[in-house]
């Protein structure tokens, strides 16, 4: 089953007198336990998509399934209960909670979920191992580099254990140095953690680290590359 299906979904945005329509006609369907880039140029509709996949924007018309739910069809509660179980977020300026530290952040969504206290320090603990800044458990986001505070935005992602990542342009304010290992600690973490991440770029050469690529163009999918078919089905 596919983690993510779209069916002739339109989005168009009203601004004044002006309608700007964002996503014309969008049939797409994502695979599980794969790493799917968004990539096209600047304004071509790739936040208004994955913030219709992550349900934090509604669709004007066409249907929308998230791990075999149609999302539309839940109330605001409902909603909010599904996105905390089954979607995880990155977003490209981290959105970290200031106040709290590095391991309260990505204790965060433990705590929405009433996950018990011994497994979110158990859960905590390792994800922070695994993207590698365990020592930076007690510092503020303040006091992290952006590629750190991007590991920490990760390992938050992951904490509830969701179907489904969501990446939005998360190298955008990274070196490309940087940039590059987020990408790479993203694919590990994809394939450990047997989860689907969906992410934007305008950088059309991350095209090659993805198993599937969708090019997106003024608001339609130009072309579909899939890719790793084989791997991809183990
Ligand atoms: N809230 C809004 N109100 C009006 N128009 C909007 C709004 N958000 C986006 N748009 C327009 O919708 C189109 C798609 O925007 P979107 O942000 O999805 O593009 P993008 O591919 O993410 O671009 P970028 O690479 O610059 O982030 C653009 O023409 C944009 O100007
Ligand atoms: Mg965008």
């Amino acid at each position: 089953m596919n983690v993510v299906t779209l069916d002739k979904i339109g989005k168009t945005y009203h601004l004044d007198a002006v309608s700007v329509p964002a996503l014309v006609d969008i049939n797409l369907e994502i695979r599980p336990n794969c790493f799917t880039v968004i990539s096209g140029p600047s304004g071509s509709g790739k936040t208004t998509l994955l913030n219709l996949i992550g349900c934090i924007d509604q669709a004007d018309s066409g249907e929308i399934k998230v791990a075999g739910q149609a999302v539309q069809e839940l109330s605001d509660d409902a909603l909010s209960d599904f996105r905390a179980r089954h979607l995880g977020f990155i977003f490209q300026n981290f959105n970290l909670l200031p106040v709290l530290t590095v391991a309260e952040n990505v204790e965060y969504p433990l705590l929405l979920s009433r996950t018990p206290a011994a497994e979110r320090k158990r859960r905590v603990a390792a994800l922070l191992e695994a993207v590698g800044i365990a020592d930076k458990a007690r510092n503020l986001p303040g006091q992290l580099s952006g590629g750190q505070r991007q590991r920490v935005a990760i390992a938050r992602a992951l904490a509830p254990a969701p179907n489904l990542v969501l990446a939005d342009e998360p190298t955008a304010n990274l070196d490309s140095h940087t940039g590059a290992a987020i990408i790479a600690l993203m694919r590990e973490m994809q394939r450990e953690h047997h989860v689907s991440f969906v992410f934007s770029s305008h950088d059309a050469k991350v095209m090659a680290e993805a198993d599937d690529a969708v090019l997106i163009r003024d608001g339609h999918i130009e072309d579909i590359v899939r890719g790793n078919l084989m791997e991809a089905a183990q």
